[in-house]
């Protein structure tokens, strides 16, 4: 279905969309399989309420610069905003927008009381001292105040902002409200309300949803055969998982380079060593290899957790994998994603497979509110429960429309949120 003019919020240009284009036509995909639901498929096609806002701050020598924000809820249907802030100078309002539409995805395919919401502020962090990006965290989170809060909309960590901006954020809205408000932002420092799990969350979640497909498809993790593209927070984590678990993690890559080993590569050494040269580049014990080889390998199991648009029409017919599991946001084209399906590839997508962050985030706003932590065990448990049950009901949903899972994580996320919507009903 080509989308149309009047499809466009005026503030979207219509002939160059952006990434919201993307999440329009993932929304139209889904309609046909919504029944009585899809009355009310206009609610996703525009976000509820999307704030702009100029940041002014002055820098270290003196003078005043401008800076650009937004923090986009795109449905509040489930329950309040959830979703991250990203530092970037590419950030603009069609890919917030788009971000949010994409966390109320995620929210409601697991089963989390949040809608989705997402803010971010045009800056190339590498040009700013760290007291001048805590003055424009500051700004910004003093702009945003209006319309956040820990029961309206709570930010969370995403592309170049960590526990410190959250602690930085976390301190503003206190300061601006007048008391200690540890549950208006998630991904704090442990000592600030943080969750212990957290670090690991997103990448303990793949590995989960990981060994759920393998089981479907009657693979043995003990001995399986895995690449990863990505040796970082999430990639780093999953590969290590796999490799206690008795997989072979055959081939890492990263913005350094590619390495293999076909005997499996010894990843507490992996890890050392990129934490000492900042890269998997030159890892003894391996040989290099370039991208083709790393696309092509004879693997079972391929994890991209790096970037976004990785697998394209270029590389996807190497691809040897029985199974995919999306660690990154958004790795697969689209077009990339036909081809995979028509080869048989099982791919478990992003929307499940990386909400595990996110899980372990709303464990951490559960956990402030009451003011009453839980253990690592605890949280560790109640992560891999909620991350299985999420795999199963939409694996179940792909069996029996014969979609697939990625098709069946939107159908599962639209119902449940637009049937809070039908059953909340418009006001006035
Ligand atoms: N961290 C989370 O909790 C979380 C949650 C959900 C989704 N994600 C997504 O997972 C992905 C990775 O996030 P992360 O937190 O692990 O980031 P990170 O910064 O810790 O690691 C990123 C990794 O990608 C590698 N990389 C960068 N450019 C590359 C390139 N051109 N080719 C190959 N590798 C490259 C880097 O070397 C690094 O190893 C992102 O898409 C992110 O949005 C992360």
């Amino acid at each position: 279905m080509s989308l149309q003019k009047h499809d466009f919020p005026s503030w979207i240009q219509p002939d160059n969309p952006g990434p919201w284009g993307i999440f329009l036509q993932q929304i139209d995909r889904v309609a046909p399989y919504l029944g009585s639901l899809s009355r009310w498929i206009e609610t996703l096609k525009r976000p509820k309420r999307a704030l702009i806002v100029d940041i002014p701050i002055e820098l270290d020598n003196g003078t005043i610069a401008h800076f650009e924000g937004y923090r986009v809820q795109h449905n509040l249907s489930l329950g309040p905003g959830k979703g991250g802030v990203r530092f970037h100078q590419d950030v603009c309002l069609s890919e917030v927008m788009a971000l949010a539409g994409w966390m109320s995805i995620k929210n409601a395919a697991i089963n989390l009381p949040y809608g989705g919401a997402k803010g971010g502020i045009r800056i190339d962090v590498s040009k700013y001292s760290r007291k001048e990006l805590e003055k424009v965290t500051r700004r910004y989170t003093s702009e945003i105040g209006l319309i956040i809060g820990p029961q309206k909309d709570i930010p969370a960590p995403d592309v170049n902002t960590n526990p410190q901006v959250m602690a930085w954020m976390m301190d503003t809205y206190s300061q601006n409200i007048g008391t200690t408000a540890t549950g208006v932002v998630t991904g704090k420092p442990i000592a600030l309300g943080g969750s212990l799990g957290r670090v690991e969350a997103t990448g303990r979640g793949v590995f989960v949803v990981a060994c759920e497909a393998a089981r479907d498809k009657g693979l043995s993790i003990p001995g399986a055969r895995v690449a990863v593209q990505g040796f970082g927070n999430v990639g780093g984590t999953a590969a290590r998982l796999f490799a206690e678990a008795g997989a072979l993690v055959v081939a890492v890559a990263d913005h350094t380079g590619i390495i293999f080993n076909a005997n499996g590569l010894n990843i507490p050494a992996l890890t050392d060593y990129v934490a000492e040269h900042k890269g998997v580049k030159g890892f003894p014990e391996a040989e290099a290899i370039e991208a083709d080889k790393f696309w092509g390998a004879e693997v079972d199991i391929l994890i991209p957790a790096a970037l976004e648009q990785q697998i394209t029409l270029e590389n996807v017919d190497l691809i040897k994998a029985k199974i995919i599991v999306e660690g990154a946001n958004g790795p697969t084209t689209p077009q990339a994603d036909d081809v995979l399906s028509q080869k048989g590839v099982y791919l478990v997508p992003d929307v499940i497979a990386n909400a595990g962050g996110v899980t372990v985030s709303y464990f951490e706003w559960v956990q402030d509110f009451s003011s009453f932590f839980w253990t690592e065990d605890e949280i560790n448990q109640r992560l891999e429960r909620i991350m299985r049950q999420a795999y199963r009901s939409i694996s179940e949903v792909a069996q029996q429309h014969g979609v697939s899972l990625r098709t069946a994580a939107y159908i599962v996320a639209c119902s449940r949120i637009l049937q809070a919507r039908d059953l909340r009903g418009l006001y006035p």
